[in-house]
């Protein structure tokens, strides 16, 4: 069967009613609603008069010159309106036609369609027990609410943000705060909200610039993946230099920036909102580069290491927080591992590649924690956030278990498996 998935036209807008009638959602045992039940105002909406609005975009999938699905989208006050920036989606494809992957075409033709009209993201909402919740969530819709429909079921809305940070980007995002899946991206920041460090040391990275780097008032330092500041603002408290901050969570900047005010040093330091990954492209002759914690975010290692040198004047330095494997000990020892860690003379030897002098290593039991804190504080709290996520979103439960469980093994790799450090380098 051959299948082309192609923008909807004007002479395609009947069919829209027929897919409408498809996209009702009927649990196992119960009889279809006649055809008619599409007139009803709520779900008419959908597709009256489509065409005419703003957000009216939609594609269909066409086989043998028949249409055999489409997926549209519309800003109108249904179930799953979000604001007047973002369209809802509605997606069917004929019951023959299913189980063929002909929803994912639809769904990412339409993804880059609403791209191109500049839309950020794109909402829908679906009966909790429709097995499209998995399609959905597949597809990187995440569940932001729940609500009652018309007739009294119980609805996710989900919501999908479009074009806004590659898949990749997301997936390191999320293991970088040790999440398993991207779908906790949303609710990181709510689950963090009693930390302040999130994984190294600010006094180490102190002592340690303190000690190596010819510190005066010119002295500029980039804090990469900076998460809340707290390296930062201590750097600029305790050194009286520039920091320039980068972290991808916009809530995490702000957080950064109140503290710096609270600690007075909004005039030192700088934070902004961005991928490391394209700050590296341009941010340049800086006097050390931070990398506290991150993880596989700026690539493999040495990867990593050639990208936080290309910022760096000669002769500056580099910080880098990572644990690394101790000898003897496997990958498969580590329960919470999200890539692939090297052993310390992996790490030397790719120093010494990368024309990168290890000027001084310290190693700190409590230097890098799953969120900082002692352990049982930050389950604590970590464990106190997630039930009240949960009571929230009952029907999350599982994955906010599973962040609490992923959290607690992070901690028992920390103590038990890994050997955390920080190394200070510095370019010949
Ligand atoms: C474990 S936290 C460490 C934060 C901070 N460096 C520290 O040591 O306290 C990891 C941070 O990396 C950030 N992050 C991950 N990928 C990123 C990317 N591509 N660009 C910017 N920030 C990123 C996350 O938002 C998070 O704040």
């Amino acid at each position: 069967m051959n299948i082309t998935v192609r923008e909807i036209m004007p002479a395609d807008y009947s069919v829209l009613e027929d897919f409408l009638y498809n996209a009702i959602y009927v649990p196992p045992g119960e009889e279809w609603p006649p055809r008619d039940v599409i007139f009803q105002p709520e779900i008419y909406i959908y597709v009256d008069g489509f065409g005419d609005k703003q957000g009216d975009i939609g594609v269909v999938a066409e086989a043998d010159r028949k249409i055999i699905g489409a997926a549209w989208t519309r800003i109108i006050p249904a179930y799953g309106h979000l604001d007047e920036n973002t369209p809802e989606l509605a997606i069917s494809v004929l019951p023959e036609y299913r189980g063929q992957g002909i929803g994912t075409l639809l769904m990412e033709k339409l993804f880059g369609l609403l791209c191109e009209h500049g839309y950020k993201r794109t909402s829908l909402s679906v009966q909790q027990d429709n097995p499209a919740v998995r399609f959905y969530q597949r597809l990187r819709f995440v569940i932001t609410d729940e609500k009652l429909d018309h007739a009294g079921h119980e609805d996710f809305i989900m919501v999908k943000e479009l074009c806004s940070m590659k898949t990749e980007t997301q997936e390191k995002l999320a293991c970088s705060l040790s999440a398993e899946t991207t779908e906790l991206l949303p609710f990181l920041p709510y689950l963090l909200q009693d930390f302040w460090e999130l994984g190294s040391d600010p006094a180490v990275m102190v002592k340690l610039i303190k000690k190596h780097v010819d510190v005066s008032p010119e002295t500029r330092i980039l804090d990469l993946a900076c998460g809340k500041g707290a390296v930062s603002v201590k750097i600029a408290e305790k050194l009286r230099v520039k920091v320039k901050g980068i972290d991808l969570l916009p809530e995490f900047i702000e957080y950064a920036h109140e503290k710096a005010q609270e600690f007075d040093v909004a005039d030192l330091c700088e934070f902004a909102v961005g991928d490391i990954n394209e700050a590296v492209k341009t941010e340049t002759d800086y006097d050390c580069v931070i990398l506290g914690a991150v993880g596989d975010a700026l690539g493999s290692p040495a990867e990593t290491l050639c990208k936080l040198k290309s910022v760096i004047k000669p002769g500056g330095y580099i910080l880098i927080d990572e644990g690394y494997l101790p000898g003897g000990a496997k990958q498969s020892d580590v329960k919470c591992s999200h890539y692939e860690l090297l052993t310390e003379a992996q790490w030397t030897d790719l120093f010494k590649e990368a024309g990168l002098q290890l000027v001084e290593t310290v190693g700190d039991e409590n230097n890098e924690t799953a969120a900082s804190g002692d352990s049982d504080t930050g389950m604590g709290f970590i464990t106190a956030r997630a039930n009240e996520l949960i009571e929230k979103h009952p029907a999350q439960r599982e994955m906010f278990e599973g962040y609490v469980r992923g959290q607690q093994n992070e901690y028992g790799d920390l103590e038990n498996t890994l050997v955390c450090v920080t190394w200070i380098l510095r370019k010949n």
